[in-house]
This record gives C-alpha cells, sequence and structure tokens, in this order.
C-alpha cells in the first residue's frame, strides 16, 4: 500500500546526504510525473525537467554553490552559512533542475512587474516530487544556493526560462534531522 498522504507530508524530511547508488530512470520519471499533477495557472504547466547525473555538471553546480555561499555569507553575515557544506552536491546521484517559463503565468503576466503565478505552479510541482520520492524511500533536497544567470549558463538554458530549483534526489546516507512546526493555531486567524 502507497504511503498515506498526510504521513507522507508528516514524515518527509530535507536529505543532504545521500548513497552513491544511481536511481533507475524508471523512479526518476514516476517522480517527474507526480510533479505534473500539480495545479497550475490555466493548466499551462510551466515546468520542464532537466536530469542531471554527469558529475562534471554535478560539480559546476557545486562551485557555484560554494560561490553562492560566499556571497550569502557577505551579504547577511549569518555565521552558520560558513559551516554549511554542500558537497552532498558533487555525490548525489540524481540532481533534476526544475525550470520554469515565466510566459506561461496566468492573467499575472499583464502586470506591470511581470507574473508569479508560473515560480508559484513549479514549487507546487516540487512539493509533489519530494513527497513522492519520499513515498518511495527516497531522500530529496529543495536546493536553491545558486545564481539563476549562473546555473543557466551551466544548463544551457535559454534566457526566457528560469531555473528556479535544483532537486537532490537519492537514497538517503542516514535518517535526517528532525525538524519541528510551529503550532498551527500560531499560525491561523478565523474571519467569521
Ligand atoms: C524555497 C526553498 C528553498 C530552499 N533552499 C535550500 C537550500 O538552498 N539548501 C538547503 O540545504 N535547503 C534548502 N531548503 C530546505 C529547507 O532548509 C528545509 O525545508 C527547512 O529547513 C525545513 O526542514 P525539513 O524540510 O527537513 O522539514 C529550501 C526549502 C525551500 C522551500
Amino acid at each position: 500500500m502507497a504511503m498515506d498522504v498526510f504521513e507522507a507530508m508528516e514524515t518527509r524530511r530535507s536529505c543532504r546526504a545521500f548513497l552513491p547508488d544511481p536511481v533507475g530512470e524508471d523512479t526518476i520519471l514516476k517522480i517527474l510525473q507526480a510533479g505534473t499533477w500539480a495545479p497550475s495557472p490555466l493548466n499551462a504547466q510551466p515546468w520542464e525537467f532537466m536530469i542531471i547525473t554527469r558529475g562534471e555538471v554535478k560539480k559546476a553546480i557545486f562551485n557555484e554553490a560554494e560561490e553562492r555561499k560566499k556571497w550569502g555569507l557577505e551579504v547577511s553575515g549569518w555565521k552558520w552559512l560558513g559551516a554549511y557544506r554542500v558537497d552532498f552536491l558533487k555525490s548525489v546521484p540524481v540532481i533534476i533542475a526544475v525550470i520554469g517559463d515565466p510566459k506561461k503565468t496566468g492573467l499575472d503576466s499583464f502586470l506591470e512587474e511581470g507574473g508569479v503565478g508560473y515560480q508559484h505552479a513549479c514549487a507546487a510541482a516540487i512539493q509533489n516530487m519530494h513527497l513522492a520520492a519520499h513515498a518511495l524511500g527516497l531522500g530529496s533536497l529543495w536546493f536553491t544556493l545558486f545564481d539563476r544567470q549562473v546555473i543557466r549558463g551551466v544548463l544551457e538554458i535559454p534566457e526566457e526560462k528560469t531555473p528556479l530549483a535544483l532537486i537532490c534526489l537519492g537514497k538517503p546516507a542516514k535518517a535526517p534531522p528532525a525538524t519541528s512546526r510551529k503550532d498551527v493555531k500560531e499560525k491561523v486567524r478565523f474571519i467569521r
């Protein structure tokens, strides 16, 4: 029996240590298919996926993450960033790049500042993929520590599309650390 959706949401955790075992293409496609069941503005499905397993591309992503970490440390002064390691980017078996199409954003494309609906849709697809990966016993991570222009170059993505996230995917090397959530009651206000 597949994992109950409530159990999947509650027990999924971000994984930052992976075993080198490859992930089968059928499994990857099953996860991507789950992503595409996400809602999107006008059902425009503004996502594309790139499946990265090539070592030298993973290394280029790692290099960019290191650069971005330096930048982050400079602009934020957050000490923990200095201790945050991104070596898993080199060893993770699969990285799925989620690429959004800003034109497929629904009516908000007529806003002067441009639309964000496509980003929301891609985020929904990403979460679906995390839940699917978890239900299949895999670990995953929503990774965004990169400059989009640099990753555009690394993955040869045209200017009119936007790399929004890199999903790291593989068998977890160890159980990801537990995290907690605030009580939902702290986050809610009823308008009756
Ligand atoms: C938009 C977004 C961007 C994120 N970017 C990163 C990232 O660059 N690196 C990372 O290690 N985790 C990243 N995360 C994962 C969060 O750190 C993680 O979800 C949060 O700490 C809660 O932990 P949990 O997912 O294990 O419950 C990101 C999550 C989201 C939603």
